[in-house]
């Protein structure tokens, strides 16, 4: 009771017969429009979404949505919430004068972190008030949506669950940031970037996906997207902690960063094949594995105890299982300023470009556009 009811208003039905049958029902007032379609979006022939259809939205929709408001108003006066295709304030006041009374924007945001959706509101109240259209400055041209066709040049297994997938081609992409991985009709996993001359993915066996990944042989293809993601504001002497898969995001940074120090650990040497591409670059390398068998035996953090001491790094890039990252960050944290230590941590990651809210975190912030690696003021 007293809680007031929207009506989302879809475009691919009777727009009269919805909202007679929405006043009846008693609703408060509308939300135009819901997607159109679903229609089905095809990438090399095959199509993109898992379910091969889905509902348009963006852009493409703002004249279909202009329309609809349009005749909902000279149906009913009940308050309406625009919303499709809006991205500037020349599309608000186009809807304004359609008969909407607020205004939603969904898709204009795709790509843009935390701090850049504050500066974009700002700018568009500020165009609305002075009749400027500078917000639209700030939308994000390019969203690495589109998918890049790669051959498999090698799959390397490492171990039962762990392998390297070598691909034919460089990739563009700064320490920190993600790809997808996508198999048509397989579906489309996150994941690191080990190398990139030539891509290299490091992958551990755990669901439907990954085990697909783990038979794909040399020439099959494989679709990246991307990059997505923060490159983390580093510059000095680094130390680079990694454990699992986790070793997987720190390669880059190395190579970025000559004066690394490298402290990677993982269950046993065949988890810890990429080291000598480490060696080749850091200034130290420390590993550690659970069973001893190179490096010291125990985990990463009996031994970053002893290494940040002697070190004395400037920064620390995390990246490893939730447990790790909280041991890890509560050692560093007694040698270095906590803004300093970044941390990355797997968090569900869907569409890559900030809409869909998977990934957000405790605080908010959304880890594929504000992260993926944190420090303590943002975590
Ligand atoms: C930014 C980022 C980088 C990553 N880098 C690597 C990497 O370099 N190497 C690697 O082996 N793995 C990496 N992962 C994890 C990888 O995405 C999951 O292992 C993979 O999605 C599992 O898919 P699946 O179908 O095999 O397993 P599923 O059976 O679907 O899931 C198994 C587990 O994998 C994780 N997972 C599943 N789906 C997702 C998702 N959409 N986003 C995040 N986690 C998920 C969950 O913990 C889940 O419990 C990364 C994840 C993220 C978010
Ligand atoms: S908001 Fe969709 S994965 Fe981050």
């Amino acid at each position: 009771m007293g809680k007031p009811i929207f009506v989302k208003i879809s475009p691919n039905l009777d727009i009269e017969k919805s909202i007679l049958a929405m006043k009846k029902g008693g609703a408060s007032g509308i939300v135009a429009i819901n997607t159109k379609g679903p229609e089905e979006i095809l990438f090399d022939d095959y199509p993109v979404l898992s379910n091969k259809k889905g509902g348009v939205s963006g852009i493409t929709i703002l004249e279909t949505g202009i329309k609809c408001v349009n005749r909902i108003r000279k149906i009913t006066n009940l308050p309406i919430i625009a919303c499709g295709g809006i991205s500037m304030a020349g599309d608000v006041r186009r809807y304004k004068k359609a008969g909407a009374n607020f205004w939603g924007i969904g898709s204009a945001l795709s790509g843009m972190s935390t701090d850049e959706i504050k500066i974009y509101f700002s700018m568009l109240e500020e165009d609305l008030n002075k009749g400027s259209n500078n917000a639209e400055r700030l939308l994000k041209a390019d969203l690495n949506m589109d998918y890049e066709k790669y051959r498999v040049n090698e799959n390397i297994k490492l171990k039962n669950d762990l392998f390297i997938l070598e691909l034919n081609k460089n990739i563009k992409i700064e320490p920190g940031q993600f790809i997808f991985a996508w198999l048509p009709q397989k579906g489309e996993k996150p994941f690191s970037v080990f190398d990139d001359k030539p891509t290299k993915l490091l992958i551990q066996k755990r669901g439907c996906f990954t085990e697909k990944l783990s038979k794909i042989k040399k020439g099959d293809t494989l679709y990246l997207r991307g990059p997505y993601g923060k490159s983390p504001n580093v510059n000095g002497k680094i130390l680079l902690v990694g454990g699992g898969t986790g070793i997987a995001a720190l390669y880059l940074f190395a190579k970025k960063n000559k004066d690394s120090i490298a402290l990677l650990g993982g269950k046993d040497k065949n988890c810890l094949a990429g080291i000598k591409k480490f060696n080749d670059l850091c200034k130290y390398v420390f590993v550690a594995t659970e069973n001893g068998e190179i490096g010291e035996k125990g985990i990463v953090t009996d031994l970053l105890r002893k290494v940040i001491k002697k070190t004395k790094p400037e920064y620390c890039i995390n990246c490893g299982p939730g447990q790790m990252i909280e041991a890890v960050v509560k050692e560093e944290k007694k040698y270095i300023a906590e803004e300093k230590i970044y941390s990355s941590q797997d968090t569900l990651t869907k569409c890559g470009i900030g809409l869909c809210g998977s990934c957000a975190t405790s605080k908010g912030l959304r880890s594929c556009v504000d992260g993926t690696f944190f420090n303590k003021d943002q975590i």
